[in-house]
């Protein structure tokens, strides 16, 4: 995707921006000091090694995990955690994690509500929908899910690719600024997986603002704008996904290529 580069804005925020993002479990630095920015319609993939910080590093970007240090800023919201001072409150954390969508590896999804059911029951909690108005914006999105079929089944009679495409249609149901995916395939086999990644792709082509963490290697190169390498709580390197899989100038990066490219 090409983003114009407007020259009078060019000091205007970023779209999300996340800044000097450390987590600390005990001693050990999960994430250390990790910064982030991405554009709106831009897709963003971060690859790495497992143990590398990649999902706490997503966690903290919508305060389901808090942040050792660091600030977030989306769009006009800003929350920034400092060791030396209090954390931030509920309602700050709130307007944060309204404008971020999460799809997990584990679709969550409530077993004993129909698919429509599951997406429009936020809408309603969260953003004070209706149950019409909810369920229709569910339908439209099960229809783009390409699942407006399953509408009525249960989570229990869908496949896994089925499913995670509902917990996307969940998240977008609520408008977010920009949706966050943890490895949203990698519990799927390969082929329901495909369908899962397919509908990513045609989301990030209509414009979706997005940061994926992944080790769909093709779906990262052919799919992301920007691509972010992880290694031990730090990024190594970051660029054009092309150039950093055909020339990656990192060892560790070069490492963890073969690794997963030979698989
Ligand atoms: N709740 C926790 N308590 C203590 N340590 C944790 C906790 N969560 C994560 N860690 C540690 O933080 C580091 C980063 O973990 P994280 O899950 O973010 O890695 P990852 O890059 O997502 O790995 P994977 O590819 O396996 O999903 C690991 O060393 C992990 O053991
Ligand atoms: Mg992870």
């Amino acid at each position: 995707m090409n983003h114009p580069v407007n020259n009078t804005e060019e000091s205007a925020p970023m779209f999300l921006r996340a800044s000097g993002i450390t987590k600390k479990y005990k001693e050990h630095r999960a994430v250390d000091n990790v910064t982030l920015e991405i554009d709106q319609g831009e897709v963003v993939s971060i690859i790495g090694p497992s143990g590398a910080g990649k999902s706490t590093f997503l966690r903290c970007i919508n305060f389901l995990e808090m942040p050792t240090e660091g600030t977030v800023s989306i769009g006009k919201e800003s929350v920034a955690v400092r060791t030396d001072s209090r954390l931030p409150s509920r309602a700050e954390l709130a307007a944060i994690r309204r404008s971020v969508g999460m799809v997990f590896q584990s679709f969550n999804l409530f077993p004993h509500l129909t698919a429509l059911r599951n997406i429009s029951l936020a809408q309603e909690r969260v953003l004070g929908r209706s149950g019409e108005e909810a369920d229709e914006k569910s339908y439209q999105l099960l229809k783009r899910v390409g699942l407006d079929k399953k509408a009525t089944a249960y989570p229990g009679q869908c496949s896994g690719g089925q499913q995670q495409r509902i917990a996307i249609a969940r998240a977008l149901a609520l408008d977010p600024l920009v949706m966050l995916f943890d490895e949203p395939t990698s519990a799927l086999d390969p082929e329901v997986g495909a369908e899962v990644l397919a509908v990513m792709r045609e989301l990030a082509d209509e414009g979706m603002t997005a940061i994926v963490v992944t080790h769909e290697m093709s779906f990262a190169r052919d799919v992301s704008d920007r691509m972010v390498v992880m290694v031990d709580g730090s990024v190594v390197e970051e660029g054009d996904p092309h150039a950093i899989m055909s020339a990656p100038s990192h060892e560790r990066t070069r490492q963890f290529l073969s690794a997963v490219v030979g698989r």
